[in-house]
């Protein structure tokens, strides 16, 4: 965190003092604390208040509440163009520090807004419940910036699919009657394994579509959720997208009449996404029944626009590989009337439980640690994860 916030120039880090996860306990502020002593351009951490326990404050350190409970609560916005930074995230890549991407006003917000109504077939007065974190693009994008723009009611969800028990995200459609709910193919793949009295136990009648994001969701997944969760009734729209494309670039559109939806295929592009596949030589694979390197051909108003501080790492990254083209890093099977299946990166990140994670950021860590010459870091095939990392007992058989 600290490097990050180093690279960013942040001047302002707003926290709280603990979280709550799963039942446990998170020391935001040490873990923050311990970041700031690292980063001079630091002049402010604002610390809400998430439990009762206290916490150190220093000298940086401005209690939220009370800084809150003296200003207007009006607050005149404030005008942007439409090229100005709306925000940066910093995603893994295959070499080199995490990318700080960099998304902007009206492009990125048209586009989270447009794919969010869409795609999920989102209707005034719905309630939409994407359970991702916030801190993800997905949470971004899926339960900020989408439907705020829409007006939609968004469901804040902490903690962690199985607590306090297997019953948690149903008994939270349940009590809230939510419309839409959108989560990682991870989560689908520990519940079902749970079995399906969880799910049965609580009243889905609420729901109208299903989403899946971050990673591939296999056929037993895809069928326990769409048989199971959504009662044979409920459209399942499994989105392809990353950090740098903004919003949904993949997927089917079941505000389309009869649109065709089948398991494990992120399915057709968004209007405006131009998808090509490219052989190893850098050329266009034609046809149908095909794989190759996945690119977008043109631009889209949700892609990032650059890397902070790193134009041209940029234009490496996702421009160079295929000149002309935005590379993906993912590998994708074209079929018959212009469907898309992703096959996986094609690049040296692994994707556990949906999240990125750059082969060489780990190497460099471990390469941190005296005794260590050298390391190779690979991903491994795990039934819940996806891609499993090395548990530290088998990283470490004798400590
Ligand atoms: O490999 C693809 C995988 O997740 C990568 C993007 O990760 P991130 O930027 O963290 O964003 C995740 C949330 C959008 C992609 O390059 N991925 C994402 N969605 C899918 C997927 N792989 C297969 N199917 C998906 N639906």
């Amino acid at each position: 965190m600290s490097v990050l916030s180093l690279l960013a120039k942040c001047r302002v880090v707003i926290t709280f003092n603990q979280g709550l996860r799963g039942g446990r306990v998170m020391e935001l502020k040490k873990i923050v604390d311990e970041a700031v002593k690292h980063c001079p351009t630091v002049q402010r951490v604002l610390v809400a208040h998430r439990t009762d326990n206290k916490v150190h404050m220093g000298d940086l350190d401005v209690p939220l509440e009370q800084e809150m409970a003296k200003e207007d609560p009006v607050c005149v916005p404030e005008s942007m163009g439409s090229e100005d930074v709306l925000f940066m995230l910093y995603t893994s890549g295959s070499t080199g520090m995490p990318k700080g991407i960099v998304h902007t006003q009206a492009g990125y917000l048209l586009y989270a807004a447009l794919t969010h109504k869409l795609v999920f077939d989102h209707r005034p007065g719905d309630i939409f419940g994407c359970v991702a974190d916030i801190g993800w693009i997905t949470g971004h994008s899926y339960v900020v910036y989408g439907p705020l723009c829409n007006g939609a009611t968004s469901v804040l969800f902490e903690s962690t699919p199985v607590y306090p028990n297997a019953g948690r995200y149903w008994e939270t459609v349940e009590r809230l009657k939510i419309n839409q709910f959108y989560g990682a193919p991870t989560a689908v793949r520990l519940l079902l394994k749970y079995g399906d009295a969880w799910v049965k136990k609580y009243d889905r009648s609420s729901l109208r579509t299903l989403g899946s994001v971050g990673e591939p969701i296999n056929c037993e997944a895809w069928e326990w959720l769409h048989r199971v969760v959504g009662d044979s009734r409920c459209t399942l729209v499994d989105t392809w997208w990353q950090t740098e494309t903004g919003g949904i670039c993949i997927a089917p559109r079941p505000s389309e009449e009869g649109a065709e939806i089948l398991p494990g295929m992120a399915m057709r592009p968004f209007f405006g996404i131009v998808p090509v596949l490219m052989d190893e030589k850098g050329s266009v694979v034609e046809g149908s029944n095909v794989s190759g390197a996945l690119c977008i051909s043109q631009a889209w108003p949700g892609m990032a626009r650059t890397i902070y501080g790193d134009h041209q790492r940029f234009v490496d990254a996702y421009f160079k590989a295929y000149p002309g083209y935005y590379f993906t890093g993912d590998g994708a099977h074209g079929t018959e009337g212009g469907y898309y299946q992703i096959t996986g990166r094609m690049d040296d990140v692994i994707n556990i439980s949906g999240h990125r994670l750059g082969t060489a950021e780990i190497e460099d860590a471990i390469a941190d640690h005296p005794a260590v010459p050298e390391s190779a870091v690979i991903g491994y095939p795990h039934d819940i994860k996806g891609e499993g990392e090395c548990p530290r007992e088998e990283l470490l058989p004798d400590c």
